[in-house]
């Protein structure tokens, strides 16, 4: 049996765990990819005890392999667009949201990323042929703003059944970080049994902000957002879904990132994301979308507005 944390490799007791932890190997991935020569140094074992470790360890960790171009464009091939209701930010999206991708909106409270997940989780319900990805949603409430009242609002305004559309938001709150990634494995266990299009956490960063405070702590807290964000990236990639995340700005300056106008998260959010979307608001209750950072589209801006019924242009 392969080990499944590090406290099961062999050579590995409780006191060595700490250390290795400590020294931010937090995974059996980690140390996979390490030499014995430092892996000895860290945790005060001998080399040849390192060696075996490491040699455990990447037969424990999924290293992942290689595929042949063919067999990644089969999978693009598959590749869906989900419709916002605003034709100009479609149309700054290439067509919509992509699956098989994270797509990050950050801006400042009342900015309208909450606004947009709503709708984007009544639209996934909806048929391919209008826009839709006609699946399930998951969404991973961090801060318990989900307030079904406006999903309501949202499909009546598109003569879809409220009851239907609420039927296919499957909502958990996560209470701290921990949680947080939990729940993303959970969803992919459930995602066998349905058909799960959509996932959506909002907001991604706000408990690890919270939770990991002070330069001391910055290192472990991007790592664990670092495994957040590929997780993710891998149920999107598991269920051709859409994977939508909310991130704030950082209002006072960031321990690393001091900016005001910088995401948090930096880098490590950024690179993962495969498109990031900054809001802000402008007069009449309009909302400008600029995007930011793409693999294959112009950096661009589109003007939407946030009413009672959703996202409009
Ligand atoms: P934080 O989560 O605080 O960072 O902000 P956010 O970017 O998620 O903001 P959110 O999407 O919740 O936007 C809230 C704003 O949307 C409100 O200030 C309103 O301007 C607008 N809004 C929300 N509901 C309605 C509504 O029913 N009608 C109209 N006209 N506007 C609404
Ligand atoms: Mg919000």
């Amino acid at each position: 049996m392969p080990a499944n944390s590090i406290e099961e490799l062999p050579g590995v007791g409780p006191a060595t765990a700490e250390k290795l932890r400590d020294a931010g190997y937090v995974d059996l991935m980690a140390i996979a990819v390490e030499s014995p020569k430092v892996l000895s140094e860290v945790a005060e074992i001998g080399e040849s005890t390192a060696v075996k470790i490491i040699n455990a360890a990447k037969q424990a960790a999924d290293v992942g392999g290689f595929e042949t171009g063919d067999v990644i464009l089969e999978r693009r091939r598959n590749i869906n667009k989900l419709t916002s209701c605003s034709k100009a930010f479609d149309e700054l999206m290439g067509g919509g949201l992509e699956t098989q991708a994270i797509t990050e909106f950050y801006g400042e409270f009342g900015s309208g990323k909450t606004q947009i997940c709503f709708q984007l989780a009544v639209n996934a319900g909806r048929p391919v042929d209008e826009g839709g990805l006609d699946g399930n949603v998951f969404i991973i409430d961090t801060e318990n703003t989900f307030r079904p009242e406006r999903i309501v609002q949202m499909a009546a305004a598109l003569d879809i059944d409220p009851e239907e559309a609420l039927k296919k938001i499957h909502v958990a709150r996560a209470f701290n970080s921990h949680h947080q990634m939990l729940l993303v494995e959970k969803a992919q266990e459930l995602a066998h049994d349905l058909r799960v299009r959509l996932m959506i956490v909002d907001s991604l960063t706000a408990h690890f902000r919270a939770e990991y405070v002070g330069r001391g702590a910055l290192a472990e807290r991007q790592q664990n957002l670092n495994k957040h964000m590929h997780d993710l990236l891998r149920f999107g990639d598991l269920n051709n879904a859409v994977v939508a995340v909310t991130n704030q700005v950082s209002a006072k300056p960031d321990a690393f990132f001091g900016d005001p106008t910088r995401p948090i998260g930096g880098h490590i959010v950024g690179h993962a994301a495969t498109y990031r979307l900054y809001l802000r608001k402008s007069k009449g209750g309009k909302r400008i979308a600029r995007l930011i950072d793409s693999p294959n589209l112009p950096e661009a801006e589109a003007v939407i507005s946030v009413s009672e019924d959703g996202i409009r242009d």
